[in-house]
């Protein structure tokens, strides 16, 4: 039997140490190749799809929770606590329930995809809603988690963001060499910080004799890293990203600058439409923050050199959130049980 390893066994050298490991089997994703969208984009240039969406709890966010929540066990942590717009509460949750110990979750309340909450309540996370959004739900998971018995778990926390690095080594094991352009969705802006620092070190380990240009995406209600200003009130429907206030500012900027990448601003429009496109087109359903690098490719803003090599990762599954697709395209209506009535339902 072919065993599921989890990115600690995989990657141990590259990783701070772990010595009880909590693993659900995360990373290894599928990195597809997108012949629709490689038309799209057309100069000659190659797009792959790197489906974070197919980690155990359906996010990127487990492979940084693996190594957060080993490293906290190893220092004795009695429970995690974190803040989020959903994906982070429903990894630790999961990772929490594995280890055995309890988990909070701060979350903005209203403002979490179903499938997200639904996810954190099976695994028995201690969910808190707040009157704020997530940049107050972080605020007060910062003053908490320096009360010592609680381990934050949210990107703040440098092993979660060694953790995530890892998908950077995968894509560069997979192509030979690393892309010439990665397009991610940015938010708290961890997760561009992490894919950075993974291309620098496997880079200079000489696995790969280049280093992408990164380009993050924004939805344009919450651009605060785009317009270089801190946004009170964020809004968009693509929830999972809905910050004002990224935590790694800083580190997504420097690996915005150092890489000669560029941060992008994608609408709610654009965003919806290129979920469905992927959908429809390249049979990969994603959640609405994660079409937002799909969405920043169709619009053809960044400008890509001939015959590049792009890899857009998918940081979320769809079904996490079907109230989007629910609300857009609304309920199925019943037809008497008649062949005659079905065939005319179907309609080709
Ligand atoms: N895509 C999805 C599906 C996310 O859940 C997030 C962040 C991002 C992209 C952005 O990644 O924050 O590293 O820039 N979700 C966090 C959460 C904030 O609480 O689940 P980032």
């Amino acid at each position: 039997m072919k065993q599921s390893r989890g990115i600690i066994e995989r990657f141990r050298e590259f990783l701070p140490p772990c010595e009880r490991v909590v693993s659900l089997g995360e990373g290894g994703t599928p990195l597809v190749p997108a012949p629709k969208l490689t038309e799209r984009v057309g100069r000659g240039c190659q797009v792959f799809i790197k489906n974070e969406g197919l980690n155990p709890t359906g996010s990127f966010k487990d492979r940084g929770m693996t190594v957060a929540v080993s490293r906290a066990l190893d220092r004795g942590a009695r429970a995690l606590i974190c803040a989020s717009t959903g994906n982070t509460s429903a990894s630790a949750a999961a990772y929490a329930a594995r280890a055995g110990i309890p988990c909070a979750v701060v979350l903005p309340a209203g403002k979490i995809a179903t499938g997200k909450l639904i996810q954190a309540i099976a695994h028995g996370a201690r969910i808190v809603a707040i009157d704020g959004n997530f940049d107050d739900a972080l605020r007060i998971v910062r003053e908490l988690g320096g009360e010592n018995e609680f381990a934050i778990v949210n990107s703040i926390n440098p092993d979660r963001i060694a953790g995530q690095k890892t998908a950077a080594f995968e894509i560069i094991n997979e192509l030979g060499e690393a892309p010439d352009f990665h397009f991610l969705p940015v938010g708290n802006a961890g997760n561009i910080t992490a894919y950075w620092a993974g291309y620098r070190e496997y880079h200079s380990r000489g696995k790969s004799t280049k280093l992408p240009a990164m380009i993050g995406l924004q939805a344009a209600g919450a651009a605060p890293i785009a317009h270089n200003k801190i946004v009170e009130n964020p809004e968009t429907i693509a929830s999972a990203i809905r910050i004002g206030n990224p935590a790694s500012w800083k580190q997504a900027r420097a690996a915005l600058d150092e890489s000669k990448g560029a941060i992008d601003i994608v609408s709610d429009e654009e965003i919806l439409a290129a979920q469905t496109w992927l959908a429809s087109n390249e049979g990969i359903f994603v959640e609405p923050a994660s079409a937002a690098p799909i969405a920043g490719l169709l619009k053809g803003g960044i400008k890509l050199r001939e015959g590049s090599r792009i890899v857009c990762t998918v940081t979320g599954h769809g079904l996490k959130d079907p109230d989007v697709i629910q609300r857009r395209f609304g309920q199925l209506e019943s037809v008497s049980a008649k062949i005659d009535n079905v065939r005319r339902a179907i309609g080709f």
